[in-house]
């Protein structure tokens, strides 16, 4: 019987690809052979030495202690591309919500009172303060071309924005077959510099620390979008905030948020669903839960 010890709510669906008269699933396994997790921070955590395998159900694997774990020879799986659809989709609502005073504007809405008559006539005067701008024929540069990123373009670029990308990890020709949307940027620099609109889709590294910053968004078109629902850190938060104040930025999407960014009136911050759906939950869930087993059933490596 192999024990898997879950840090973290996992969906059924995933759970069911490891059958229940082998394995003892259990939130509370004192000597697991695997983890699931999703977004439990183990860096703490006394990780006993029976685990052989990690599998975390989604793409991002910096709540892992990976270099400790890669020493023990404990490979840890994760769900790269999973959940990219539910991700791309929450990016185009917060550049709608932005482009459009969306929240601000229901606020308005939802606080009104009267009969409908004086409901209509403080809907006519208090509508100019919502005017937004459209999206269609913004430069919209989307920085990380993997299966979120070329998602996001191919997205963007259906709403007709013009969509600029750069991946330092894909060539100009692969970048253009993966996503025919997108212009290639020669670097970073040229990309901030014509856009309107830009979007994050990397891991958070030590060359990614900070990518968004100061110079770079003063390069950018005035009353420009931020959006990472990729991984706080990659912003400098301190050069956005004073962007948004001075108005060089109109608005800061975010799906991590911090005491520091939450109260902030022109930052648009979730609670980390880029990847709550229920479909994306499922995938993640499947294609972790198939990793691990096989991995501790004869010794397959896929995707560590
Ligand atoms: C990811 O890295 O894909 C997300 O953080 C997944 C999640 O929300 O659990």
């Amino acid at each position: 019987m192999y024990k898997i010890l879950t840090l973290n709510n996992i969906s059924v669906k995933g759970l069911s690809r490891l059958p229940r008269d082998e394995y003892e699933i259990s939130s509370e396994s004192s000597q697991p052979d695997a983890i699931l997790l999703r977004s439990f921070k183990m860096h703490d955590m006394e990780i006993p030495e029976s685990v052989a395998a990690i599998g975390r159900a989604g793409a991002g694997v910096n709540n892992i202690p990976i270099d400790k774990m890669t020493k023990r020879g404990v490979p840890v799986f994760n769900a790269p591309g999973a959940n990219a659809n539910a991700v791309k989709e929450l990016v185009l609502a917060g550049l709608l919500m932005a482009s459009r005073n969306i929240y601000p504007a229901m606020q308005f809405a939802s606080s009104l009172e009267g009969t409908d008559a004086e409901i209509s006539t403080a809907v006519e005067s208090g509508k100019k303060n919502f005017v937004g701008c459209e999206l269609h024929s913004k430069t919209f540069g989307v920085i990380g071309l993997g299966a979120i990123g070329r998602r996001v373009a191919n997205a963007a670029s259906a709403l007709g924005m013009k969509v600029v990308g750069y991946d330092p990890q894909i060539s100009v020709e692969n970048a253009w077959r993966l996503s025919r949307n997108v212009k290639q940027a020669i670097n970073l620099d040229h990309l901030f510099s014509q856009c309107d609109a830009v979007s994050v889709h990397v891991p958070l590294l030590d060359v990614t620390k900070g990518l968004v910053n100061k110079a770079r968004i003063e390069s950018m078109n005035d009353g420009g979008i931020i959006v990472n629902l990729a991984r706080g850190g990659i912003c400098d938060d301190d050069a956005v905030i004073a962007a948004l104040d001075s108005g060089k930025l109109s608005a800061y999407v975010i799906d991590f948020p911090t005491g520091q960014l939450i109260k902030h009136p022109k930052v648009i911050s979730f609670p980390h669903l880029g990847a709550s759906t229920e479909e994306a939950e499922e995938n993640c869930a499947v294609m972790v839960a198939d990793q691990v087993r096989d991995f501790l059933e004869d010794g397959t490596v896929t995707n560590s």
